[in-house]
C-alpha cells in the first residue's frame, strides 16, 4: 500500500496564520480563551527534578492512561487501551494510518474538520458524505450516515460536539447508529476532542457507553479544547486490543514518546473538575449573553463547543470575500465555511470564547452589514 502525500490538504489554515498582525483580533483559531492556571504550571516546574525529565513509555505514563480511564469510569475504558499523543490529531492520523485503504470507503461528515478528507485523500480512500443540514441543527442522523454504507465501508466518522457547526448529536441517533453497527465488521471512529464543552442540562455522552462497540471503536479526546491546552499537545484516544501492540511501535517510530513535562501537567489537573466547570460556566456566560443581547443573530444556538457559525450576507460574493472584508476593514480574522467543506461556502466560524468586547465587535459589524 502507498499513500499519496501529495493529497494532503490544509493549506488555506497555513495561509490564514501566516497573514495574522500582532494587533490582529483573532477570532478564527480554534484555540479557547481559557487556560490551566499558572499556579499549575509554576508548581510543577518547582517540584520536576531536572534530571528526571526524558523519554516516557511510547504511548505515554500508565498513570496518567489510568486516571484517563477513572475519569470515564462510567464508559469502561481499560487504561491498556488507551495511548497518549502529541495532540489529538496524532489520534486522527494514527486512525487513517491504521485504517486507512485504498479502494475501500470512508464515511465522513460534510461539514467537517478538514483534517478528515485530506487524511482520506491521503490514504487513498473514497469518500462518503453525510450531510449536516442547518435545518436539523446541523446534527449527525443515523440514517442518513446507514444509507451510506456498503460492501466497501471501512470506517464512519462522528464528531460531537461538532467543529465548526458546535452542533451535539442527539442521544437517540447515536443509539440507533451503535445498534446498527452492532453486529457489522465496521469501525466507528468517534472525535470527541470537545467533549466537556457541552452546555445542554444533559450530560456529555461518548460512544463508549456502548460496550458492544469496543472492538471496533475508536475514541479522540484531548486537552487541547476542554482545558484549554492547545500549545502542550496533548492529546489521548482508546482503541481496540487488536492494534495496540502497532500503536506502541507506531508511537515509538513516530515521536518516541509523547512531551513528558505536559503529560506530567495533565497527570496533575485531570481529575480536577473545577477546572472544567470553570470553562463551560464562562462558554456558557458568553453563549446566553450573546443570545439573549442579539436576537437577529443568524445562527443556531451552539449546544457545545466554541463556535457560532454563521450565514454570510447575501451581498457577499463568498465566504472568502466576507472573510477578506472583515479583516481588511475591522482587523478581525475569522474562518471561512468553505475549509470545512463545499456545502459550508455562505458560511463563516467565529470562536465565541474569545474576549466579550472582541466577539462583540465582531457581531455589531456583523449585524450592520446584514441590515
Ligand atoms: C474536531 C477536532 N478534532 C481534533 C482536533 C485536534 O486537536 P489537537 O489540537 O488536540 O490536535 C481539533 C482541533 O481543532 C478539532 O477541532
Amino acid at each position: 500500500m502507498s499513500f499519496n502525500f501529495k493529497k494532503l490538504l490544509g493549506e488555506q489554515t497555513s495561509t490564514i496564520s501566516n497573514r495574522l498582525k500582532k494587533t490582529t483580533i483573532n477570532l478564527g483559531v480554534g484555540d479557547p480563551e481559557f487556560r490551566v492556571p499558572k499556579k499549575e504550571i509554576i508548581n510543577l516546574v518547582k517540584k520536576i527534578e531536572n534530571k528526571k525529565i526524558s523519554y516516557t513509555n511510547p504511548s505515554g505514563i500508565i498513570n496518567l492512561k489510568k486516571k484517563i480511564s477513572r475519569k470515564y469510569n462510567n464508559l469502561n475504558l481499560s487504561f491498556k487501551n488507551i495511548i497518549i499523543t502529541p495532540g489529538g490529531k496524532t489520534g486522527i492520523f494514527f486512525s487513517f494510518l491504521m485504517l486507512g485503504e485504498k479502494g475501500k470507503e470512508v464515511i465522513l461528515p460534510d461539514i467537517g474538520f478538514p483534517t478528515y478528507l485530506s487524511l482520506a485523500r491521503y490514504t487513498g480512500m473514497k469518500v462518503k458524505n453525510y450531510k449536516l443540514n442547518e435545518k436539523n441543527f446541523f446534527k449527525p442522523l443515523a440514517k442518513d450516515i446507514i444509507s451510506l454504507i456498503s460492501k466497501k465501508t471501512k470506517f464512519i466518522l462522528i464528531n460531537s460536539p461538532h467543529n465548526p457547526t458546535s452542533s451535539v448529536m442527539d442521544d437517540l441517533e447515536m443509539k440507533k447508529l451503535a445498534m446498527y453497527l452492532k453486529n457489522k465488521n465496521i469501525y466507528l471512529v468517534s472525535d470527541e476532542i470537545y467533549s466537556d464543552l457541552i452546555f445542554k442540562e444533559k450530560k456529555y455522552k461518548s460512544f463508549g457507553q456502548f460496550k458492544f462497540l469496543h472492538k471496533k471503536l475508536i475514541i479522540i479526546n484531548g486537552w487541547s479544547k476542554n482545558y484549554g491546552m492547545t500549545g502542550w499537545r496533548m492529546g489521548w484516544s482508546y482503541w481496540p486490543n487488536k492494534f495496540i501492540k502497532s500503536l506502541e511501535l507506531m508511537c515509538l517510530n513516530s515521536f518516541t514518546s509523547p512531551n513528558m513535562v505536559a503529560q506530567k501537567l495533565v497527570e496533575k489537573i485531570i481529575l480536577n473538575k473545577t477546572y472544567v466547570k470553570s470553562h463551560i460556566k464562562q462558554l456558557k456566560k458568553n453563549r446566553d449573553y450573546i443570545f439573549k443581547k442579539y436576537k437577529n443573530l443568524n445562527s443556531i444556538i451552539p449546544e457545545g463547543a466554541i463556535y457560532l457559525f454563521l450565514k454570510i450576507p447575501k451581498k457577499f460574493k463568498s465566504d472568502h470575500s466576507f472573510c477578506e472584508f472583515f479583516f481588511k476593514k475591522f482587523n478581525i480574522a475569522i474562518v471561512p465555511g468553505s475549509s470545512f467543506g463545499k456545502t459550508a461556502n455562505r458560511y463563516v466560524r467565529v470562536n465565541f470564547s474569545k474576549k466579550l468586547s472582541n466577539v462583540e465587535k465582531f457581531i455589531k459589524n456583523y449585524l450592520k452589514i446584514n441590515a
